[in-house]
């Protein structure tokens, strides 16, 4: 088959490779000519680990092409993916819907034959529809043009597994104008569902968009509910860690998504659960989702809790102290700073007078673009030099398996706060050093 994707980002990138992984002639569009070029010459702009050798593997194969024209992607195909972005709005709860706007009204007037438009994107509920009205009026085609909505679940450091290797497909179609769009899409994914392996769900379109949101707001909510119990723990000397050990074997609540600490960032939850309270008091149904204000809260309060157990660890005060921030990415195996909880946290300290060295194995660059005046070191050993305290705010692998005395030769002050409960306590404690986790008595 063949189909093109718009947007070249993390969700289009990956969704164009996978869909020459599985077979297809695929065509990557995007405004942005660098992004276009490198993606030509089999580099991900991103950190993806294995997206690059997807990649290679397919534009060799002549199976994956990316362009800036529009016009040749009308020309390429007949089913084509929304992957751009839905930021949240500057200084607003809301999505920044003018991405997928411009793909529909740049797109659109190009169809001048029959045509499906999927959504990949996470938006507000009723954009689908709106798109398609929008679609239809400014095609050639008309009503020839379908909108539908597939929404994509994949997690950055797992997007090409999750993408290859689906929990489940949905498919929102609009049931009053039944087109083609279940068809192409259930071929395009036949290796994927023929043998039941990944359910396929069709739905119409409201249902798909708010599924997405849906899985998100419960996700987000899993983690802020561990970490209000959290709260709870540092109140009363109890260890979080445990606590979720315990009830993560209850298999209704699983222990996925229970892992209390420094919380959830990224360029998805945090802003999607405020598009989706935004969204719900347009539609009059603001106090359904009222509680995800508290799920907020909970998360960011996290961030201030690691500040205050940072000043703790250099004895009352910041100022002048230097601290060690291990992580800039929002999690492992991911580049990404958006809404990183550790940048939020090492500005932060700044803010209060300590001299911050942040290092992440890959996050580098894009810290320094958001954050340019935090120090960056290239090395833990580095951050790490002379340190009073040391903050570990992502649990890359290289910062989970550090000893104590890999730090012993170069710290100032034995001091270490854990962001993410992933050291093991007895282990520092008994090399002399002062460990604090967050909810861990
Ligand atoms: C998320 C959803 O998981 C994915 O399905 C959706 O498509 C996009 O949003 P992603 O943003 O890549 O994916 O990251 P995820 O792995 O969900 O982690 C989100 C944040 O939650 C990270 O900052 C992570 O550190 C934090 N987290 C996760 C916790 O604090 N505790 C946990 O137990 C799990």
């Amino acid at each position: 088959m063949r189909c093109t994707v718009f947007g070249t980002g993390y969700l289009g990138a990956t969704h164009a490779a996978c869909m020459a992984e599985l077979g297809h002639e695929v065509l990557g569009v995007d405004i942005d000519p660098g992004k276009v070029a490198k993606l030509s010459s089999g580099e991900v702009p991103f950190y993806e680990p294995g997206l690059a050798d997807v990649l290679r593997r397919n534009l060799d194969a002549g199976r994956l092409q990316f362009t800036t024209s529009y016009a040749d992607a009308a020309a390429f195909a007949d089913l084509h993916f929304l992957g751009v972005g839905t930021p949240q709005k500057k200084g607003e709860y809301g999505a920044d819907l003018r991405h997928v706007h411009s793909v529909v009204d740049t797109l659109a007037p190009l169809l001048d034959r029959p045509a499906v438009i999927v959504g990949k994107s996470t938006v507000p509920v009723g954009t689908a529809a709106e798109l398609g009205s929008r679609a239809r009026l400014l095609a050639p085609a008309s009503d020839a043009v379908e909108v539908a909505w597939n929404p994509e679940f994949l997690r950055e450091g797992f997007a090409v597994e999750d993408t290859l290797r689906p929990d489940r497909l949905v498919l929102g179609v609009d049931h009053a104008r039944p087109g083609r769009a279940e068809a192409l899409i259930r071929e395009l994914y036949v290796s994927l569902i023929d043998d039941g392996a990944v359910p396929f769900l069709l739905t119409d379109l409201p249902t798909a968009e708010l599924v997405k949101v849906s899985a998100n707001a419960f996700l987000a909510t899993k983690i802020s509910f561990i970490n209000a119990i959290s709260e709870v723990c540092e109140a009363t000397g109890a260890d979080v860690t445990a606590l979720a050990d315990a009830l993560g074997y209850d298999a209704r609540i699983g222990r996925r998504f229970l892992n209390a600490g420094l919380g959830f960032g990224g360029g998805c939850l945090p802003k999607d659960i405020r598009a989706f309270m935004a969204r719900a008091g347009e539609l009059g149904a603001n106090q359904a989702l009222t509680f995800l204000r508290e799920v907020d809260s909970i998360n960011m309060r996290r961030r201030t809790k690691m500040v205050e157990l940072a000043t703790r660890a250099v004895g009352g005060s910041l100022l002048g102290s230097n601290i060690a921030v291990l992580g800039a990415a929002f999690k492992p195996e991911s580049d990404d700073v958006r809404d990183s909880p550790a940048l939020n946290v090492a500005g932060m300290l700044q803010l209060h007078g300590a001299v911050v060295s942040v290092y992440d194995p890959k996050a580098l660059d894009n810290s320094r673009r958001l954050f340019p005046t935090l120090n960056y070191a290239t090395s833990v050993a580095e951050a790490c030099e002379n340190a009073d305290a040391v903050l570990l705010a992502t649990e890359w692998e290289e910062f989970v398996s550090l000893r104590p005395s890999d730090l012993d030769p170069v710290v100032r002050g034995r001091s270490i706060v854990d962001g993410r409960n992933c050291l093991d306590a007895d282990e520092w404690s008994a090399a002399g050093w002062v460990y604090r986790g967050l909810g861990r008595g």
